[in-house]
């Protein structure tokens, strides 16, 4: 992580808690935390059907809530889809991407580069989440830059401000899975910043934020932030538990 500059640490708490009682009760646990971190940047994507009311349990900027997916048309006939424009109406900040568990459902780069534009045009900020399925390391490298490249394609330069990339390998995400090396990962983030010089600038390469995600909790917060360069952290189960999720604000305060 950069001196001078906040983590970013991502809650996706996917399909979860089960009512909107439980989801109030744990944003508001994290809220508490969060607002005691001036270091940290604390985002909660949750279900749609909570963020209306989890928005209105904001205050401040510390601890914002996210969407987990986004569609790419403004309004129409699109059952089950929620707009970009509906999301910046609730004043959303951020909107997950791209994530792994919605690829394996069949969304395309193709569609997740639709909808980067939808939300960049909306000024929702993007996690965009790439990964490998494989550590193959004759092919991790050129599956991770198509990814990027393609996630990003027809995305002006001007826009990338709203931009964060999030790392995750499939093979490290969820349960029974083991976390990348905060090694391995910094190597990874270092290709993912020249395949971003590629397609557009060294300078936007640097300032994208890259966070990592998969298998993070609060044994490896540390190694993560400090030794793997991530400016932040996707987390999904960690999240799900206030105490454990207050811990990691605490840590990556502390960097
Ligand atoms: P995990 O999930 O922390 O449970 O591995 C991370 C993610 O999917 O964003």
């Amino acid at each position: 992580m950069k001196k001078n500059k906040k983590a970013l640490i991502i809650a996706n708490w996917k399909m979860n808690p089960a009512t909107l009682a439980e989801a109030k009760s744990m944003y508001t646990k994290i809220r508490t935390q969060a607002g005691k971190m001036q270091n940290v940047q604390t985002v909660v994507c949750a279900p749609f059907i909570y963020l209306t009311e989890l928005q209105k349990l904001t205050k401040g900027h510390r601890c914002v809530v996210g969407a987990q997916d986004v569609f790419y048309e403004r309004s129409g006939a699109y059952t089950g889809e929620v707009s970009a424009t509906m999301l910046q109406k609730m004043k959303m900040q951020y909107v997950i991407i791209g994530h792994s568990e919605r690829r394996a459902l069949g969304e395309s780069d193709d569609l997740v580069s639709k909808k980067v534009l939808a939300a960049l045009k909306e000024k929702i900020n993007v996690v965009l989440c790439v990964g490998e399925e494989e550590r193959d390391e004759a092919e991790y490298l050129h599956f991770l830059r198509e990814q990027v490249k393609n996630s990003l394609a027809n995305i002006p330069k001007a826009r990338l401000n709203g931009i964060v990339i999030a790392y995750e390998p499939i093979w490290a995400v969820g349960e029974g899975k083991r976390p990348d090396t905060p090694e391995d990962t910094q190597e990874t983030i270092l290709f993912i910043r020249k395949v971003l010089a590629e397609i557009f600038d060294k300078k936007i390469a640097m300032s994208v934020p890259i966070l990592y995600g998969g298998s993070v909790n609060s044994k490896n917060t540390q190694s993560f932030l400090i030794q793997s360069a991530a400016d932040g952290l996707l987390i999904g189960r960690a999240s799900l538990d206030a105490k454990q999720f207050g811990e990691i604000l605490k840590i990556a305060n502390s960097i």
